[in-house]
C-alpha cells in the first residue's frame, strides 16, 4: 500500500488547473471522506506498532503535499477570477485631491495682491522673546497696552512666550535688513482669551511693513485702498484715529461694505462700515530700537486678522470651525 505514495506525490505535484470543478474533484479524490488520505489512515490502523512511525511519516508527506497544492490552486484561481472580471484597459480611478484650508486660500489671495506691488514675504518664529513681541515695539514692561495682549508663557524672567501678533516679525526683519524694505508677514498668533464663536486663543494675522525715504501717510492710505479694491471690490475706506504703541499716528481702517442686504446690516451693525485692520506710521522710537536712522527713513505698518476676513468672504459664522478641521467644511473649498 505504502509503495503507492511516491506515484501519488508525483500526481499531486503535477496537477494543474484553474477550473473550479476540476479543483473540487481533486480535493474530493484526496481529502474527501472516501478519499485517498482516509484510505491510508484506515490502513495505518493495521500497521504493526514498530512500523507505525515510518508509515505515519510517509502518509503525512502526502497530506502536506495535497494541502499545499490546494492552497496554491486556491490563490491562482482567485487571481484568475480577478483577471476574468476586471477590465485592465479601464483608466485608473482618479486621485482624490485635497482642498486648501480657507485661511490659506485667503492668505494667499492677500499675499498675491501685495506681491503685485512689490512686497516680499517674511517669516518669524511663533515662540518669541519679550524684546521682539513687546519691548522693541515700544511696549515696555508695565505698559498698560500689554494687558490687551495676554498670552501663554513658556518661560518667565526672562520671558519666552507665544507671540501675540505678527508685529514681532517687523522687528526681526528690520534688525537683519537695511531699508528700503517692503514686507508682508503672515502667520499664527496666540492670545490668552476665552474661545467663543467670534474669538479664539489661536488665530492668524498678516503684517505689512514699508520703510524707505519719504514714506508718507498718503502712501499708506493709497496702498490700503488698492488692497481693499482688489480683495473685496470696494474702494471706499475711512481711517479712524486710534492708538498702537508702535505707530504714530495710528489708525483703524474701515471698508464701506454697504447696506444692500439684511446680512450687510447684521455684519456692519447697521452702519455699512466694517473694521478690517490697524495701521499707522512706524514710531521713530521703534526705528531707533532696530538702529534705523529715523531722520532719514520713515515708514508705515499695518496688521490684520485673517479669520475675520475669511468669515466675511465666505459667510462663516463660527471661528471655531477653522480649527476643528471637519471634512464636511473643508470639502466645500475644493473648487476654489
Ligand atoms: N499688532 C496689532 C494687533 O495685533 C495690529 C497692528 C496695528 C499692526 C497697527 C500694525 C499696526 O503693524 O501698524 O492688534
Amino acid at each position: 500500500m505504502l509503495e503507492k505514495i511516491d506515484a501519488l506525490l508525483v500526481e499531486v505535484q503535477n496537477f494543474q488547473s484553474s477550473a473550479k470543478d476540476e479543483i473540487e474533484q481533486f480535493r474530493i479524490r484526496f481529502n474527501g471522506k472516501k478519499g485517498v488520505l482516509n484510505d491510508f489512515y484506515e490502513f495505518l490502523k493495521q500497521v504493526p506498532n514498530e512500523q507505525k512511525k515510518d508509515a505515519g511519516q510517509k502518509i503525512n508527506t502526502l497530506k502536506q503535499a495535497v494541502n499545499g497544492k490546494l492552497e496554491e490552486l486556491k490563490t491562482s484561481s482567485e487571481s484568475s477570477l480577478i483577471l476574468e472580471k476586471e477590465d485592465l484597459t479601464r483608466p485608473a480611478f482618479p486621485l482624490e485631491l485635497g482642498s486648501r484650508h480657507p485661511i490659506n486660500l485667503v492668505k494667499n489671495k492677500i499675499i498675491d495682491i501685495f506681491k503685485s506691488i512689490g512686497f516680499a514675504v517674511a517669516d518669524g518664529p511663533e515662540i518669541e522673546d519679550d524684546w521682539h513681541n513687546f519691548t522693541a515695539l515700544n511696549l515696555p514692561e508695565y505698559h498698560p497696552a500689554r494687558d490687551m495682549q495676554d498670552t501663554f508663557f513658556i518661560e518667565q524672567n526672562p520671558d519666552v512666550l507665544l507671540r501675540t501678533h505678527t508685529s514681532s516679525v517687523q522687528i526681526r526683519y528690520m534688525e537683519n535688513n537695511e531699508p528700503p524694505m517692503r514686507i508682508l508677514a503672515p502667520g499664527r498668533v496666540f492670545r490668552n482669551e476665552a474661545v467663543s464663536s467670534r474669538s479664539h486663543c489661536i488665530f492668524h494675522q498678516i503684517e505689512g511693513l514699508y520703510i524707505d525715504e519719504n514714506v508718507s501717510f498718503a502712501d499708506l492710505k493709497q496702498t490700503i485702498q488698492f488692497f481693499t479694491t482688489e480683495l473685496f471690490g470696494k474702494s471706499k475706506i475711512r481711517m479712524r484715529p486710534s492708538y498702537f504703541p508702535f505707530t504714530e499716528p495710528s489708525a483703524e481702517v474701515d471698508v464701506y461694505w454697504g447696506l444692500n442686504s439684511e446680512t450687510d446690516y447684521r455684519i456692519t451693525k447697521g452702519t455699512g462700515w466694517l473694521e478690517i485692520m490697524g495701521c499707522g506710521m512706524v514710531d521713530p522710537a521703534v526705528l531707533k530700537n532696530v538702529n534705523i536712522d529715523s531722520d532719514r527713513f520713515s515708514g508705515y505698518a499695518f496688521g490684520m486678522g485673517i479669520e475675520r476676513i475669511v468669515m466675511l468672504l465666505y459667510q462663516m459664522s463660527d471661528i471655531r470651525m477653522f480649527f476643528e478641521n471637519d471634512i464636511r467644511m473643508l470639502e466645500q473649498f475644493k473648487t476654489l
